[in-house]
């Protein structure tokens, strides 16, 4: 190992599937994030794309070193993953009440909740944690969140997903961690899934999880299918609600018509595989957002595939709304059953590293004004697409 680095397990909760996590996150010693020579990021790198998630405990970590550390991963990248000072002046954007910039490095984003006073040349800033009573299509009662239920708010990859390139890592820190009684994530899917998670966990999953669970037919078609995203596609679905999961939208015909959006350009519009390659293992990680797609281009089955059971054999291009997202609901809610959700028990100082583009995570929790947050988040719009399967991995799994 290089350097003095130490790599050690993550703590899972009971509710974890062991076997499932056997290779998901690692806890790393020995190295300050902010001081890491260039023999120690290369295997830092390696150690990422690998376990997915990297946790460092106990540090300080200025936002100059988070902006430096993140951007480690993709030298030549300068923006934060939805432009520099851009959601600042989108109010319509979902993301527009969540996220504050940081004035001396714009890449780097403060969130939370409550207010925070004189932080990092911010002198006042209200933060709202994000809640699922504004997000969603149903609500848990204010008496059952009282009571410590609670839901995931909205399963994502940190993504503009129009013009600008998802992020490679996502780097998050945690300032204020505030302490409360555990709360209980209701799925409220007709299930009968929960789970116990502690006061404000963020939640991951594993985009490779995610692929290696489906059975045969929807493997054949995630690899062969690229979804498109909707333009501005934060804006398009702030009139639209999600579902009780937070795994995708209800469709009810309530997103913002696309005339009525701000000025785009189908040139910026994306079209982006369902399976990511990971640039390290080679495993294919499903990564896609089931509330941003519109549509799903199907590749047709090359001619040696076996016809029978496959799912689209001629190829397709879906544009039907509810279809695009049953297809992605089929696909990724078998990936948030408890046991393969690691709810992140965060402590003051923790600085999480994760493969944005190999799992998606979830803000849980009802946080009350009193209870002050402050968190640090940075990652960069990337300088290059995510990459899809390739002609082996097809041929492998059609
Ligand atoms: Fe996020």
């Amino acid at each position: 190992m290089a350097d003095g680095i130490e790599v050690v397990p993550i703590s899972l909760p009971p509710s974890a599937d062991i076997a499932k996590f056997a290779d998901f996150g690692r806890e790393i010693r020995g190295v300050h994030p902010g001081a890491i020579s260039p023999e120690q990021f290369e295997e830092l790198e390696r150690l990422l794309y690998k376990h997915s998630l990297l946790l460092f405990r106990n540090v300080d970590v200025s936002p100059e070193q988070q902006y430096a550390l993140a951007q480690k991963f993709d030298p030549t990248s300068e923006s934060f993953g939805h432009g520099n000072r851009k959601l600042e002046n989108d109010k319509k954007s979902i993301l527009y009440p969540t996220l504050k910039g940081i004035p001396r490095v714009p890449q780097v984003y403060l969130v939370g909740n409550g207010t925070a006073y004189d932080h990092e040349g911010l002198r006042e800033v209200m933060l709202k944690h994000p809640s699922h009573t504004s997000w969603h299509k149903t609500s848990i009662s204010q008496e059952d969140q009282e009571k410590g239920a609670t839901r995931f708010v909205r399963w994502h990859m940190d993504a503009a997903l129009y013009d600008l390139l998802p992020p490679k890592v996502t780097t998050l820190y945690g300032i204020n961690v505030p302490q409360g009684p555990r709360q209980t994530i209701r799925y409220d899917d007709g299930t009968g899934d929960e789970l116990e998670v502690p006061l404000a966990a963020t939640a991951f999953i594993s985009g490779k999880t995610t692929f290696d669970i489906l059975p045969p037919e929807l493997k054949s078609l995630a690899v062969r299918s690229r979804v498109k995203n909707a333009p501005h596609p934060y804006t398009w679905i702030s009139t639209a609600k999600a579902k009780s999961t937070g795994m995708g939208i209800e469709t009810e015909g309530l997103e913002m018509p696309y005339d009525q959006l701000p000025p785009w350009e189908e040139s910026k519009v994306q079209i982006l595989p369902m399976a990511w390659k990971n640039p390290v293992t080679g495993h294919l990680h499903i990564q896609v957002h089931g509330w941003t797609a519109a549509e799903i281009l199907v590749d047709p089955l090359p001619e040696t595939a076996e016809r029978q059971g496959a799912l689209y054999p001629d190829g397709a291009h879906i544009t039907n709304l509810q279809e695009v997202r049953d297809i992605l609901h089929k696909i990724q809610r078998p990936a948030i059953a408890p046991p393969l959700v690691y709810p992140h028990d965060w402590r003051a100082n923790d600085l999480i590293v994760f493969h944005n583009r190999g799992v998606m995570h979830s803000v849980t929790g009802n946080l009350k004004p009193e209870q002050v947050r402050t968190y640090h988040q940075c990652n960069l719009a990337a300088s290059d697409r995510p990459v899809g399967p390739d002609v082996e991995d097809i041929a492998k799994w059609v």
